[in-house]
């Protein structure tokens, strides 16, 4: 494989800032390229936290004029790699405390776009070597909303690099108003459905899936989920226009920070040899989350984004009837208020059944997947979805909806694929709550078989799902999108 120069643009990378999934790719993806003998630059917005993480301060390499803003470009690398990565500072834009979209009242920003426009702008000065760093990419990879208007700004450039736009969550389109375009000072030419324009609005992703040279997204099954109506998010039109070039390629896990081998975060540290180190573990669990400390009561565990793709609703009307069965669950999650009051209310009520805990919490992240039996991810939609694929490592039996990165990477306890020895988890028949308890059921049985259970929990324990394979199947489409580019 040919080495080349890849700009690797995303708006939140672990361990430097995180809301979700995509800061989990981004902190592992470019590492596994640079591994691959790649020269990747990551690029991002110096948001308040991150600059807060920093050892060191990072390196001003630039200062320049942006809209009507001062932006500096500064330099420091990924934590734990030689990844450089080049901060779009501007203190007026990115410096405030908490989340990188939303302000303390849960709602977006109100200058989003002009955030999301400048951080855009000095992504496009980058990749046309305007900003006097003597680097060049061949590659320029875009993910998600917040770089979509990146592919539309190159699209009137000659001689610019290839461009790869990945989706890792369609539902997040970045929509704004007229206005917003136009204080953007974007050229007429973008304002139309074919472009930029969308049902009278600006749209940032439709920048990345009208111009990308390839797209894709983050699971096969989702690539073809998305050209459907039921999965579109209003772009199915245009992505079935774009089928050719469009294609699906499952997340990796970064398999060090995901080791039960190897975890400090877990009270014991166990391996498939070892299982037994698990159950202290789930002591441990029901002891912090003050349930009783059954070591023989199936123990289930939700960590998740509380919104509306993650089921939440599905998990929260199967309660009464679950609460009924040999089980427990801890909750750990946060999102929309009305979802967190509910399962509050839910934990006061059945106590001996359910916790919660509401926040956000890497620790306690690790400490549930070491010491649950099994995990819930009953998505409506899931593009990835990248803790059924942790839960696997950790020996924890995912039950998952049948759709998107879920369906791909779960295979099924049927009799025969538990007697092929090639059963991970549970797969739901359909994404409702009739599927979810029966799903919940058949695992309550098969615990019951202690035997079949280990062995169950052993073959999810081998599974492979490191960057490697992955990182391959990148490289091959950027070889795609420089024979696209024009
Ligand atoms: P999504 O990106 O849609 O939220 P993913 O499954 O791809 O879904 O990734 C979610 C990531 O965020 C996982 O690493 C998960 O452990 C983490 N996560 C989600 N909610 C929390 C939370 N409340 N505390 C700690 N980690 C969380
Ligand atoms: C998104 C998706 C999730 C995916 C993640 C990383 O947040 O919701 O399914 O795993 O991006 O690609």
């Amino acid at each position: 494989m040919i080495a080349r120069r890849i700009l690797f643009c995303a708006s939140e990378v672990y361990p430097l800032i995180k809301t979700g999934g995509l800061a989990d790719v981004a902190g592992s993806l470019p590492r596994a390229l640079n591994k691959a003998g790649h020269d990747v630059h990551i690029v991002m917005p110096a948001y308040q936290s991150v600059l807060k993480h920093l050892k060191r301060p990072a390196k001003v390499l630039v200062e320049t004029g942006v809209q009507d803003y001062t932006v500096r470009i500064s330099q420091t690398t990924l934590p734990g790699s030689r990844v450089p990565v080049l901060l779009v500072d501007c203190p007026e834009l990115y410096d405030r405390p908490g989340n990188p979209y939303l302000d303390d009242q849960g709602q977006p920003w109100p200058d989003n776009a002009m955030r999301f426009g400048v951080f855009n702008r000095m992504i496009l000065a980058l990749a046309m070597n305007r900003c006097g760093l003597q680097w060049q990419p061949h590659i320029v990879h875009c993910n998600d909303w917040q770089t979509g208007l990146v592919l539309a700004l190159l699209s009137s450039e000659r001689k610019r690099p290839a461009t790869v736009f990945t989706i890792h969550n369609l539902a997040y389109q970045g929509v704004f108003d007229r206005s917003a375009f136009e204080q953007l000072n974007l050229s007429d030419y973008l304002w139309h459905y074919e472009r930029l324009e969308y049902h009278d609005q600006f749209s940032f992703i439709k920048g990345g899936l009208v111009y990308a040279d390839r797209i894709n997204t983050v699971s096969p099954n989702y690539a073809k989920e998305i050209q459907t109506s039921t999965f579109g998010h209003g772009m199915q039109g245009l992505l079935q226009h774009r089928a050719d070039r469009l294609s699906g390629i499952i997340n990796g896990i970064d398999t060090h920070t995901w080791n039960p081998g190897t975890d400090v975060l877990l009270a014991h540290k166990y391996n498939k040899q070892h299982l037994d180190d698990k159950l202290e573990n789930k002591r441990a669990l029901q002891k912090r989350y003050s349930l009783p400390e059954k070591q023989d009561m199936l123990l289930l565990a939700v960590i998740s984004r509380l919104v509306e793709q993650k089921g939440i609703d599905m998990l929260l009307a199967v309660l009464p009837d679950l609460v009924k069965r040999p089980v427990q669950l801890v909750v750990l999650g946060s999102g929309h208020k009305l979802f967190e009051s509910a399962l509050q209310a839910a934990s006061q009520k059945y106590s001996e059944k359910l916790s919660v805990h509401i926040g956000y919490d890497e620790t306690l992240s690790h400490q549930i997947e070491g010491g649950a039996d099994v995990f819930l991810m009953p998505s409506r939609f899931e593009p990835c979805g990248l803790n059924q694929m942790y839960s696997q490592r950790y020996g924890t039996i995912p039950i998952v909806s049948p759709v998107g990165g879920l369906f791909d990477t779960v295979v099924d306890a049927s009799a025969e694929n538990l007697q092929a020895q090639t059963a991970t988890g549970f797969v739901m028949q359909q994404a409702n709550e009739q599927a979810l308890l029966f799903a919940i059921d058949r695992a309550i049985d098969l615990y019951q078989q202690p035997e079949q259970w280990r062995s169950l929990v052993k073959i999810a324990m081998q599974q492979d799902f490191s960057w490697e394979k992955s990182a391959t199947a990148y490289e091959q489409l950027y070889e795609q999108a420089l024979r696209d580019n024009p």
